[in-house]
């Protein structure tokens, strides 16, 4: 990894979230277990995290593990959350020499202690880093993002529930789980569904939305680059005319880190 984020030219997208979707039929399709397709899954992820560095990409968010994930069978949900862990505990030390900043988003509670305990240490590890930003969402959907934030801004300020009419979209923006990154400009999602599956329901209002057949685990630098291709041709107007995209975008709120 030997890009920096300063180096990104404007047609990269500074924030490109990931639906990672078809594992389970890579796997089947060579008559493997599913854990098999998470396994290279995982490699995927590695190759995709390195090609964003060089790429200049500031901020990747993977959709690891939704909020309905947990809807699989028993023994599908251990693999996968032992997978975390021993991913975790394989990469973090390398994420971290690597200059990536690592973050969980989701409903943490619901993992089990030994993994929040890890996704803490590892946090803390890298929290001085600023290459890449890299946010893995685990138990994590759109709607409880969007409830969680609605109170948690009532908790902060009670006095908002008799005020309704000063909830404004900034707000609300500073308590969704990733209030610390820039709107997503690009979702990708791999295994050939053309939908959100409730992931960023709120951040993804503008992004450009990139669907590709390709599985997961056969996602790789060639493929980063497709769809980086395909977003630096797409003309984004942010609810503007084609006439007045010459002007200033409006920018996408950004909360404090
Ligand atoms: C979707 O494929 C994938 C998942 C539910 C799990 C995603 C996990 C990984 C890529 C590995 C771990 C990631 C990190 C960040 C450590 P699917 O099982 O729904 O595939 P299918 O649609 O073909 O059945």
């Amino acid at each position: 990894m030997t890009r920096n984020a300063a180096d990104r030219p404007a047609a990269v997208p500074r924030h490109v979230a990931i639906i990672m979707d078809g594992n389970g039929r890579w796997a089947n399709a060579r008559h493997l277990p599913r854990v098999a397709g998470h396994n290279r899954g995982v490699d995927a992820v590695r190759r995709v995290m390195e090609a964003c560095v060089r790429r200049g990409v500031e901020y990747l968010t993977l959709f690891a593990f939704s909020s309905e994930n947990w809807r699989r069978p028993a023994d599908e949900v251990s693999t996968l959350m032992r997978l975390f862990m021993t991913a975790l505990q394989k990469e973090v030390s390398r994420l971290n020499e690597n200059g990536v900043r690592l973050r969980v988003a989701g409903d943490l509670a619901t993992l089990e202690p030994e993994l929040q305990r890890r996704i803490t240490q590892a946090q803390a590890l890298t929290e001085g880093n600023a290459r890449l930003k890299l946010t893995v969402c685990a138990s994590y959907g759109g709607r409880w993002d969007m409830i969680n934030a609605m109170r948690s801004l009532l908790a902060a300020d009670p006095s908002l529930a008799n005020r309704p009419q000063d909830i404004d979209e900034a707000s609300l923006a500073q308590h969704l789980a990733l209030a610390f990154a820039p709107e997503p400009d690009l979702l990708i999602r791999t295994g050939g569904e053309r939908r959100i599956s409730n992931f960023m329901l709120w951040q993804l209002a503008y992004a450009e939305l990139y669907f590709t057949d390709q599985l997961w685990p056969d996602f790789d630098a060639v493929s980063l680059d497709a769809a980086l291709a395909w977003y630096a041709q797409r003309e984004r107007r942010f609810g503007r005319t084609s006439q007045q995209v010459g002007a200033p975008p409006v920018p996408a709120p950004v909360a404090p880190a």
